[in-house]
């Protein structure tokens, strides 16, 4: 998968994403991360990609023409990869608090895609006509406000990239881990058996599989109830996980 960052902060973008899995999965080849530094499509003497609102108000606004530059030179890069291929626009994704919430389900749909171009704003905003002409999908990270739109881009390249296959080497915990079936992962625990007086649940050091698997549910199921009720709704239990939520939630059974 190919993520195509723009951004006025391209260090910032790539020092955090060769770190750690993601640096490693660029390594092995199955990611490339890009940072496409937009002022160098600035169109003046002075370099600048900013300038004061029409109409007035607060701050500078990010100006139409770098950014467009910028991402032509992503769709023609794409367009040289696939030449012969299929002539497809690649999704734009413009980092913004006014966009929809990012969701492990909008990553397993992105991970999907060949190419995803990540846009960053910065300053207050960026000029509307070229969010108009090139931009595919809005998307906030949660409801607050940041200095710009990299913090963003590089969490939905991380939630994204560990849902690429090959990237976790071990493609089962992407699959288990918390959100998966909207239940919170349950607790794990390491050696040594006993910590600070406190003993690792008798169970998981019987062997016993099928019990193991068992206590795991329940406790995934009682860690819901507890720390995300919200997520219940969404969740498929069976009649007795129902009621467990239940006794957690302290809901009278119905
Ligand atoms: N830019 C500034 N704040 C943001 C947020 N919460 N999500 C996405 N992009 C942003």
């Amino acid at each position: 998968m190919h993520f195509h960052i723009l951004t006025l902060f391209p260090e910032m973008v790539m020092s955090g994403l060769e770190t750690s899995i993601t640096g490693r999965a660029i390594k092995n080849g199955l990611l490339s991360i890009e940072a496409v530094n937009i002022r160098d499509y600035a169109f003046n003497k002075h370099n600048s990609v900013d300038d004061y609102p029409y109409g007035g108000g607060a701050g500078m606004l990010m100006q139409a023409e770098p950014v467009y530059l910028a991402y032509r030179s992503v769709e023609e890069q794409i367009a040289g990869r696939r030449a012969g291929g299929e002539e497809k626009k690649p999704r734009v994704v413009y980092l913004s608090p006014q966009g929809r919430t990012f969701s492990q389900e909008m990553a397993q749909e992105l991970a999907l895609e060949e190419d995803l171009v990540l846009l960053c704003g910065h300053y207050e905003g960026i000029d509307e006509r070229v969010l108009e002409e090139i931009v595919t999908d809005y998307v906030s990270i949660g409801d607050y406000v940041l200095t710009g739109g990299e913090l963003p881009a590089m969490v939905m390249v991380d939630a994204i990239s560990r849902l690429v296959p090959g990237v976790l080497h071990n493609d089962v915990s992407a699959e288990f881990e918390s959100f998966q079936d909207n239940l919170l992962e349950y607790p794990q625990y390491s050696r040594p058996e006993v910590w600070h007086d406190k003993q690792v649940p008798p169970v998981l050091l019987s062997g016993h599989h099928a019990n193991i698997e068992k206590w795991r549910r329940e406790q995934s199921v009682i860690r819901t109830a507890k720390r995300r009720p919200d997520l219940l709704e969404k969740a498929q239990l069976t009649e007795e996980e129902k009621r467990l939520a239940r006794e957690v939630t302290g809901e009278e059974d119905a």
